[in-house]
């Protein structure tokens, strides 16, 4: 490894990771030096010119290794951004998206639009819990419940609660089976992928745990029983549920949504690029 300068450094890791098809692969570069030298990113900017730790090098090569393995490098730094605060993801969990945050929003622009003042909320297949932790640090009057059926996964929820000082209750079980109350909004990312595109995953997404990801032939396993139950779980009045879906599915999940719930306004909602990302299900 190159002990030149941190410039230098940087711009002979990117060509390595580049080269093994890695896109990002300067982003990559710079979060991997700065991970293992333990730097911020001003700090890094600031080393530049100056020729890197020596005695760090060894620990980088390492980090390295195992991103040319197309690891996620969320999974070898440890953590990710979400809703601006930082969650420690590991292989239990699925790493947290950004269209994901649209869930976040839609729950918190719902509750203030209908001023519910201690709204019960339930986020059903929770993961890291980057959604449940997150509004229940945005609304505090907030009663955050949360399911998933991966016990690490409730183990990694459990940290990122404690860490980030949210007081969420994690259930460990099927679906919306562990709750017993109504709830005034539901979220939900549940496991989308058709089986049939599974293979196609970036080899990055595959490290992720298939239990996240996988929705069955149709796409549906999940998210079919999930509709049955958010129907009895969800306040008759002034509730809504928003699930995240895979754009394949969209048509599907609205034919199955409409069918659960003849007397709700349902939409689809799209993401950044355009694509329907999340169905709204609401009543006013
Ligand atoms: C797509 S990940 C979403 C994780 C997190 N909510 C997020 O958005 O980053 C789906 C999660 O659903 C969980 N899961 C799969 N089947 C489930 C079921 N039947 N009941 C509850 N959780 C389930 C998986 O363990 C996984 O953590």
């Amino acid at each position: 490894m190159t002990t030149e300068s941190v410039s230098v450094l940087i711009k002979s890791i990117a060509g390595r990771l580049s080269n093994a098809g890695i896109s990002d692969a300067g982003m990559d570069a710079r979060l991997l030096i700065r991970h293992a030298f333990g730097w911020s990113a001003e700090e890094q900017l600031g080393r530049l010119p100056d020729p890197p730790p020596v005695a760090k090098l060894d620990h980088l090569e390492g980090l390295l290794a195992r991103r040319l393995e197309r690891e996620p490098l969320q999974y070898i730094t440890g953590n990710v951004e979400f809703f601006r605060r930082r969650f420690n993801v590991d292989p239990r969990v699925l790493i947290p998206r950004p269209e994901t945050e649209q869930l976040v929003v839609q729950a918190i622009e719902f509750v203030r639009s209908y001023r519910i003042e201690s709204p019960r909320i339930a986020d059903i297949c929770t993961g890291s819990g980057a959604i449940a932790i997150s509004l229940a640090l945005e609304l505090p009057s907030a009663i955050v419940e949360a399911t998933d059926i991966s016990v690490g996964a409730m183990e990694v929820a459990s940290q990122n609660a404690t860490a980030l000082g949210a007081e969420i209750e994690l259930y460990e079980g099927n679906l919306l089976e562990p709750l017993k109350s109504k709830f005034d909004v539901i979220v939900s990312n549940p496991p989308y992928i058709l089986r049939g595109a599974m293979a196609d995953l970036q080899v990055e997404v595959t490290r992720e745990p298939a239990l996240a990801l996988d929705g069955g032939e149709d796409g549906l396993d999940v998210i079919r029983p999930l509709l049955t139950g958010i129907r009895g779980a969800l306040k008759p009045e002034f509730s809504a549920a928003y699930i995240e879906i895979d754009p394949p599915i969209a048509d599907a999940v609205l034919q199955l949504a409409h069918q659960q719930f003849p007397n709700a306004s349902i939409s689809l909602l799209a993401d950044l690029a355009g694509l329907a990302r999340c169905v709204a299900i609401e009543f006013g």
